[in-house]
């Protein structure tokens, strides 16, 4: 047993990890090529450098042409993007780590450059007026074609082929991105959900597309192999805004998934003060923890002392580092020895090439086991 709770292995019932360090998805924009397939040179030697976390969860990926919102971020959709992650999750086991990929569908967070002059998929035609990136620059985002029963249809089997993808490209599991304002998120909130059909209304039909995904992807993947993200105190961020009915609705959602024997449930604390918002939930771990029974990973501005304090204090069994995964790729180690962290640079977030990517250097030796 390490001194430190961070360090220790986890056993849970569906996941064993080295330790309970996990790296949060985070897109970084790199596939930069014509069908947007990650590389070996690239994403591999990224993901590869970061082999000592608990467990890795890949930046987005989106799950059809669909469901783009973003330039240059990888898709699991195409054959050869399936056989771009195989190089990459191999590179990764080879070091001994794990890896689940982030599968995503932006919804109306998008512009329809993207989608050949169409519109971008939403619950409701509601703007977000937010901006985009496209290849022609930031973007105002239209407002969205609200989802035909055939759009929704399509969509879930989009989410199972992209499983399908993920098993094939040798990935540990998949994380449905359900979190920060996508397509799940603007099924759940009653401001952007204005739907009066079985998707729309009632917290159960509010989330019905979740599960109908969840449900249709486990039958290409073991649930114990599936994770879910939710964020259920953002707010004005992503164009969300909460309501009365906003916690009440992740209440069930959380509640209801422990009918389902997932690998986690991964939650984060608020990205903004929300301490003015009567409805707001402003611990997330604490609010949710005793509504789960199963693994719960928790996120957003944890540092090595905050870490190993919320896992001690039993609100939560791992925590996932963003942030501070850009620039300490060897964070794990680093927590070990107590060593100083390396600050990340944020004009090189989302940039092409190697620069404030795969140039960050480890200070450690040890491989962290
Ligand atoms: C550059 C960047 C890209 C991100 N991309 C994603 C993403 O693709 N999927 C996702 O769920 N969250 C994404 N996030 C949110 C992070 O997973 C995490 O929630 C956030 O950074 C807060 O955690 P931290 O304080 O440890 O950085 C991103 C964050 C950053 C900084």
């Amino acid at each position: 047993m390490s001194k430190q709770a961070l360090l220790n292995p986890f056993s849970g019932k569906n996941l064993n990890l080295k330790n309970r360090i996990v790296m949060a998805p985070m897109t970084r924009s790199r596939a930069n090529n014509e069908e947007n397939v990650p590389t070996e040179e690239l994403q591999g030697i990224y993901y590869e450098q970061r082999a000592s976390a608990g467990l890795i969860i890949t930046e987005g990926a989106q799950v059809s042409p669909r469901a783009v919102g973003y330039i240059n971020t990888p898709g699991i959709h195409t054959k050869a993007q399936v056989e771009g992650w195989k190089k990459i999750t191999k590179r990764v086991h080879d070091k001994g780590g794990k890896i689940f990929i982030q599968l995503w569908h932006v919804g109306r967070v998008s512009h329809s450059d993207f989608h050949n002059g169409e519109l971008p998929l939403a619950p409701s035609p509601i703007n977000p007026h937010e901006e985009v990136y496209t290849s022609e620059g930031l973007k105002k985002t239209p407002t969205p074609k609200e989802m035909t029963l055939s759009d929704i249809n399509e969509t879930i089997n989009d989410f199972k082929n992209a499983a399908k993808n993920a098993v094939e490209a040798g990935f540990d599991g998949v994380e449905i991105h359900s979190s920060n304002g996508y397509l799940f998120h603007q099924f759940f909130s009653g401001t952007t959900n204005k739907r009066t059909d079985n998707y729309g209304g009632s917290t159960e039909n509010k989330a019905r597309f979740f599960f109908d995904v969840l449900d249709a992807v486990k039958e290409v993947i073991p649930e114990e192999k599936i994770g879910a993200r939710f964020n259920p105190s953002l707010n004005n961020v992503f164009g969300m805004t909460m309501d009365e009915q906003t916690i009440p609705t992740f209440e069930y959602i959380i509640k209801r998934l422990n009918d389902y024997n997932l690998a986690y449930v991964h939650l984060s604390e608020p990205f903004t003060d929300v301490s003015n918002i009567p409805y707001a939930v402003t611990e997330i771990a604490k609010h949710f923890r005793p509504l789960y029974h199963g693994t719960l990973m928790i996120n957003a501005g944890f540092t090595q002392e905050k870490g190993n304090a919320v896992i001690e204090a039993g609100d939560a069994d791992l925590v996932s580092f963003g942030k501070l995964y850009i620039s300490n790729p060897d964070l794990v180690e680093r927590f070990e020895n107590n060593m100083p962290l390396a600050d990340w640079n944020q004009d090189t977030f989302y940039t092409p090439g190697t620069e404030g990517y795969t140039d960050y250097p480890k200070v450690t030796n040890t491989q962290y086991v």
